[in-house]
């Protein structure tokens, strides 16, 4: 998509922006039609008005005046790729009828506009794309500007539904690595795969346990952008799960049906990362993705074996679908070895997560009141929902094992915090750490705003503007 800021005499569709209980007065003495229709004006609802031959106006409700912000602009905008699907270049005059004509609301207004027109299409033999290629929002240089950020915010936000929509049975993790190869070639980023052979001499036992029981071998990818006189160092860690069908421990068919999006961390990790040299060139991020599926081939790993973590540490594995923390736990040893400024990982990483906080919020938990605020307040500018939980050090007793350090699972209560305890044994004191449990998030079953139903791409908003803190 393309955004000019003057012009627009093609456009055929125009779209303006009303707001709640302004209905009535609505400009062009549009009011009795939009009050005849029943339209409330509500954020992110359309009404479309046809305007002789093949044009439309899209009228976008703001919702009530003094509530409005970004958020409403990126869910507006989604309304009008929607409602405008057809048309190829529209013009609007939304960001001054919501009366945010600043750079974050142009950039969120365009966000919404690019992410309401993603759709993945691949396996589809009748698939309709949509139209919009040009959109005209008027505005000076700083609104041009911000235009073009959401713009690439949010193609880094399709690269992650993209990943995630692919199914398990060809995302497998070699597929995954060569994918996150060619995002990171062009974006320049320094790139390093390991193989089995490179997982085994690393000393990776957790991705190696989960492996186990896997017809394709893993991979652990580490993608890198380094500038000379970097402002800081964050490390990246995505959970890269291609499929979990709960290993042994396995899951029901229900259970299973999403889990192609198992890697929804690791795919936030990789196409933040494409992004950074665009968004965040002065910051120094290193990703790290250990990537497998969770299967029950005859040697998989059997509930009750020890897998020894690339720091030493071992692990008793009580229950094979708490595979994540397996995984995360060698790619965290790792990380910390790094001693950046900070280590943040993503995860779907557990059930008990979705039950406590439902589908739109994340699971926060931290070692660093710091780096917890940082985190909240770029999902805050994100337009991402987080919500921190507590890692309070007596639950911990609950991973004690009579044989290991520790082993995998805790009691059956407070599940997404015993998961968050185990990984916190990985990263130690020290480096400030942040985990986000995006199990809910990660995937909507229904669309909402700027995104649609299935895969969301969450996460990659929240770590552009996290990185920029550090800029
Ligand atoms: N990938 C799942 C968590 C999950 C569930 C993500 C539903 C998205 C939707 C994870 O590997 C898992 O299976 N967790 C278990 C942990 C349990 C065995 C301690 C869970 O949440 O049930
Ligand atoms: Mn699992
Ligand atoms: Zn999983």
């Amino acid at each position: 998509m393309r955004f000019r800021q003057d012009g627009g005499g093609e456009a055929t569709a125009r779209a303006v922006g009303v707001f709640a209980d302004e209905v009535e007065d609505a400009p062009e003495g549009l009011g009795p039609y939009l009050t005849s229709r029943g339209f409330k004006a509500e954020a992110g609802s359309t009404v479309v008005v046809p305007e002789g031959e093949d044009r439309t106006l899209v009228v976008v409700g703001l919702g009530p005046r003094d509530e409005v912000s970004d958020a409403t602009l990126r869910r507006a905008g989604a309304a009008v790729a929607g409602a405008a699907s057809r048309h190829r270049v529209v013009t609007t005059s939304l960001l001054a009828d919501a009366g945010v004509e600043s750079a974050p609301g142009a950039q969120a207004l365009a966000e919404g506009l690019v992410l309401g027109t993603y759709r993945f299409g691949a396996y589809k033999s009748d698939d309709e794309p949509n139209q919009i290629e040009e959109v005209v929002v008027a505005g000076d240089g700083e609104v041009a500007a911000a235009l073009a950020r959401g713009d690439r915010v949010a193609r880094a936000v399709a690269d992650a539904r993209d990943l995630v929509s692919e199914p398990g049975g060809t995302l497998t993790p070699p597929v995954l690595a060569e994918r996150a190869e060619a995002l990171a070639g062009d974006a320049g980023l320094r790139t390093e795969v390991l193989d089995k052979a490179g997982i085994e001499a690393a000393g990776l036992g957790g991705l190696l346990g989960v492996n186990r029981g896997s017809a394709q071998e893993p991979r652990f990818i580490r993608l890198e952008h380094a500038p000379e006189g970097a402002t800081a160092h964050v490390v990246l860690v995505g959970k890269g799960i291609t499929f979990d069908a709960g290993g042994l421990s396995i899951k029901t068919a229900e259970g299973m049906e999403g889990m192609k999006g198992d890697m929804g961390g690791g795919a936030a990790v990789i196409a933040a990362l494409s992004a950074v040299p665009d968004l965040v060139p002065g910051v120094r991020v290193t990703g790290l993705v250990p990537a497998t599926d969770n299967m029950l081939g005859p040697d998989a790993t059997r509930p009750g074996d020890v897998l020894r973590i690339a720091d030493g540490q071992t692990v008793e594995v009580l229950n094979t679908d708490a595979e994540g923390r397996l995984i995360l736990a060698d790619a965290l040893a790792l990380a910390r070895r790094e001693e950046p400024d900070a280590i943040v990982d993503l995860a779907t990483l557990t059930g008990a997560c979705m039950v406590a906080l439902g589908f739109r919020i994340a699971g926060l938990m931290s070692n660093d009141d710091a780096l917890a605020a940082r985190v909240e307040e770029a999902a805050g500018r994100a337009g991402e929902r987080v919500w921190r939980l507590p890692l309070p050090p007596d639950y911990r007793k609950q991973l004690e094992s009579p044989v290991a350090d520790m082993k995998n699972i805790g009691s059956r209560y407070g599940g997404a915090i015993t998961a968050g305890l185990f990984l916190q044994s990985f990263v130690g004191e020290g480096v400030p750490w942040a985990h986000l449990d995006i199990a809910g998030p990660a995937w909507l079953d229904e669309a909402d705003g700027e995104n649609p139903k299935g895969p969301t791409g969450f996460g990659v908003r929240t770590l552009i503007e996290l990185l920029g803190s550090y800029a």
